[in-house]
């Protein structure tokens, strides 16, 4: 595994919005075609800045800015398409579904996803999860929590479910930490792992 991932699987301080979007620059080079990134965080906590970040690292010019009234947008790049879906006022996964995203997750693209929780059960198995938080000290820690469908740390024993359709939506939790919003989406879909 790459050197900065290992650093984000421990976790990485940043002091600015620059910083977040520096790392996340990052990040952009290393991320398999196609990839999902699950940014989990609340209010504040560097989603969309984040995003900023990917998008200077995939070439891409124009400015990010949250979408969350217009639950996605779409920037192409001259390396890959950069798709940012804001997640915040949607109700469950059918919702997803019928804003017919994958018409236009041409291939290749990144798509990101800020309020991933809120769709959990819709994410692909080997999204990428991040999370996000403000620290007591006013900094932000970033952290990936889980790669290619494989979460790190105590998360391990628990993997993914094979793609399989979810009927359940994760609760959303506003009162939990990332971390554990994160636990709580891979958890149920091991719930739903065919036996
Ligand atoms: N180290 C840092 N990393 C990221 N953002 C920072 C940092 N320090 C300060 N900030 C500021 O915190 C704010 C983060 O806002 P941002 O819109 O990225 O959060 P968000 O997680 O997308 O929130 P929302 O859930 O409302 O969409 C920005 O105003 C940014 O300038
Ligand atoms: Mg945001």
């Amino acid at each position: 595994m790459p050197a900065l991932l290992e650093q984000l699987r421990a976790g990485v301080i940043t002091r600015s919005a620059g910083e977040t979007r520096a790392l996340a620059g990052r990040v952009a080079p290393l991320l398999p075609r196609d990839a999902t990134l699950a940014l989990h965080g609340d209010l504040g906590a560097g989603k969309t800045t984040f995003v900023q970040g990917l998008a200077r690292g995939l070439g891409i010019e124009a400015g990010v800015t949250s979408p969350t009234f217009t639950i996605f947008t779409i920037h192409r790049g001259p390396r890959a398409s950069l798709v940012h879906l804001d997640a915040y006022r949607l109700e469950n996964d059918r919702q997803v579904e019928s804003l017919m995203l994958e018409d236009f997750l041409t291939s290749p693209y990144v798509l990101a996803v800020e309020w991933p929780e809120k769709i959990a059960s819709w994410l692909p198995r080997d999204a990428w999860h991040f999370t996000l938080e403000i620290t007591p000290a006013q900094t932000h820690l970033v952290r990936l929590a889980a790669a290619g469908g494989y979460p790190f740390g105590e998360e391990e024993k628990c993997l993914p479910a094979a793609g399989r359709p979810l009927d359940i939506m994760a609760p959303t939790a506003p009162n939990k930490s990332a971390q554990d919003r994160v636990r709580e989406t891979l958890d149920i879909q091991c719930l739903n792992t065919a036996p």
